[in-house]
């Protein structure tokens, strides 16, 4: 087991009308005006946005609001609430939807607590030296950004998608009501639990030794992820199955899944924000769409992971050919997808990529240059083109 450093500050209200504690748990934060951060039409179509209102307006608390973050957030939008932070003197953000939303939060938390343009930030230039607190009220389970050090923000300047990681950002407090979930398309909700999926799965496939607890707790967490996403297909409204889903979401991105590995592999996530940030996918969907060949072009640098991955999270019997076990399982989980309706390939993403493209999706992931991906094996620019294209 490596050394690690476990830190999960975020206060997690979970349950049933946990929104309805919205006002208190803001007030406890003694701060003098709200940023209150929302995304399109869902949270303000629910009543949520309503609800929020009245319940910051029930303890006399003073707040202004933007609205309008997209999936894939835009660097533009951050720009805005970092003006409007500032001038109206903000010192607590309040982030109502989902990863969008939280990471726009983020990013706005980060501009208006420093000088210069916060792009330096997630373009490697500087580290911040504060962020503005922020809290959370989830929409929708899948990002963990709730309850992450990461902040994930698309510059249109390029169709730069990048992400910055700093525990400056942690939310103060998260408040999950898996009820508010219920209104979800099922494309989405499929999305985001492809999305928790590989968040335990890019630190458990890696290059360490077996470690039981941390493995245990994954292993737990994926088969419990694949059960509900298979439940939620029919049945949208099953409560237990959003709950479940909901608290996998949050500890597959709080570092719980990773203590002890030696970090995660994360080359499926940094191939897909390419996908991401040129052709504006859904995250969890572009996931599903270029693991398979992610994993079919590196299980060779780490069988026994992927072996223990195929036995233990796939239900694949055991036998004494390591290949097969390890082809099977990465077959059995895209049998999952398909079966909730995501998408195994580029194409079935719907998009079609250029050769040209796919030399610039891996330019563009190598930090043009400047960096290789992923631990498993590391990949540079040669490796990325042909994962693409063995996805197509
Ligand atoms: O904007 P609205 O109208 O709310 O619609 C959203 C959006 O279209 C909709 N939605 C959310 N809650 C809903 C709802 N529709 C009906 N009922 C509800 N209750 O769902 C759509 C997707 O929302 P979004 O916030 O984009 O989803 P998600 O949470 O998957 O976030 C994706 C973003 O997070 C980044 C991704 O790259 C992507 O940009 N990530 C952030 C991470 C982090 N900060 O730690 C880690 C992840 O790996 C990921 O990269
Ligand atoms: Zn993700």
């Amino acid at each position: 087991m490596h050394n690690f450093e476990y830190f999960t500050p975020t206060r997690v209200i979970f349950g049933k009308e946990a929104e309805k504690e919205t006002g208190r748990l803001v007030k406890e934060q003694n701060c003098k005006k709200v940023f209150l951060h929302y995304g399109g039409n869902s949270a303000k179509k629910s009543g949520l946005l309503d609800r929020v209102c009245r319940s910051l307006e029930g303890e006399g608390i003073e707040y202004t609001m933007l609205g309008g973050v997209i999936p894939n957030p835009h660097l533009s939008l951050v720009r805005e609430g970092i003006e409007v932070c500032k001038k109206e003197g903000v010192d607590f953000i309040l982030a109502v939807g989902g990863g969008s939303v939280i990471d726009s939060a983020k990013a706005i938390g980060y501009g208006a607590a420093n000088e210069g343009d916060v792009w330096d930030f997630y373009d490697e230039k500087r580290s911040p030296k504060a962020c503005l607190p922020i809290g959370t009220i989830l929409t929708i389970a899948a990002a963990g950004s709730e309850m992450s050090d990461s902040s994930v923000i698309t510059n249109e300047d390029g169709w730069l998608k990048r992400g910055y990681s700093n525990d400056k950002c942690r939310c103060k407090f998260a408040i999950l009501n898996p009820e508010l979930t219920y209104t979800l398309p099922d494309y989405q909700t499929q999305c985001g639990c492809v999305d928790i999926l590989m968040h335990t799965m890019e630190r458990y496939l890696n290059h360490g030794e077996n470690m039981e607890m941390t493995d245990g707790i994954s292993e737990a967490l994926m088969r419990t992820v694949i059960k509900n996403a298979r439940i939620l297909k029919n049945e949208p409204e099953n409560y237990e199955a959003r709950a479940e889903v909901m608290w996998a979401g949050s500890l597959s991105h709080n570092g719980l899944t990773g203590c002890g590995t030696d970090g995660g592999d994360w080359a499926s996530h940094q191939i897909e924000h390419e996908l991401g940030g040129m052709f504006d996918v859904a995250h969890g969907a572009g996931l599903a769409a270029v693991w398979g060949s992610w994993a079919r072009y590196v299980y060779k640098d780490s069988i026994e992971r992927f072996v223990k991955f195929a036995e233990n999270v796939m239900g694949i019997p055991h036998t004494e050919n390591q290949e097969e076990t390890v082809l099977a399982g990465i077959a059995a989980m895209e049998d999952f997808y398909r079966s909730v309706n995501m998408p195994t390939s580029l194409k079935e993403l719907g998009i079609e990529v250029t050769d040209e493209q796919i030399g610039e999706l891996a330019e563009k992931c190598t930090f043009f240059g400047r960096r290789t991906v992923g631990c498993v094996k590391a990949l540079g620019k040669e490796d990325i083109i042909k994962i693409y294209e063995a996805a197509r």
